[in-house]
């Protein structure tokens, strides 16, 4: 299962702040048996976003998980840089994700994270607080195998 992991942070970016969700979400997905081919870090930068995604997609990444930008505040368009890449939803992704989180925090409801395909590379969204990641990456977990081995074209019951 090729992956990429994308930090969106511009304090991040600048090196003001550790990507300790990025390292989490790293950790979490080799764990499930991820091979991670890319780690990166962007800002808050739909451009730039987009760009690391659809360089995924092209170099066959069959999952993503970006961390980070998902917000409410007027820098967060990680789900927009998402939604403009994916040409078809996968909500139950992000539908569980929110459902978990706020089984932890209210403050749930304030992501806007989005899921989706993009040829055959599935992207979720996660927050960006790396407790976040700790406490979400366990809910998709389990479905990772066998979202790739469809994604692949293959009809597993
Ligand atoms: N989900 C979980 N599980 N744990 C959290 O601590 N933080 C919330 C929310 N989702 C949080 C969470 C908060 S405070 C915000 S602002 C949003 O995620 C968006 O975070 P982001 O902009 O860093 O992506």
């Amino acid at each position: 299962m090729r992956t990429a992991v994308l930090t969106v942070s511009s304090s991040v970016a600048r090196g003001t702040r550790e990507d300790a969700s990025g390292e989490a979400l790293a950790a979490l997905a080799a764990e499930a048996g991820c091979e991670l081919a890319h780690r990166d870090v962007v800002a808050d930068d739909r451009a730039a976003i987009e760009a690391a995604l659809r360089g995924y997609a092209r170099d066959g990444c069959a999952l993503v998980f970006t961390t980070g930008g998902t917000g409410l505040t007027p820098d967060d368009v990680t789900p927009e840089a998402t939604r403009a890449v994916i040409d078809r939803d996968a909500p139950g992704f992000a539908e569980a994700l929110r459902a978990e989180s706020l089984r932890h925090t209210p403050m749930g409801v304030l992501s806007r994270g989005a899921a989706g395909i993009a040829g055959r590379t599935l992207i979720v969204n996660f927050p960006g607080n790396p407790k976040a990641i700790g406490e979400l990456f366990g809910v998709i977990a389990p479905t990772l195998g066998h979202a790739v081995q469809t994604l692949g074209g293959r009809s597993v019951h």
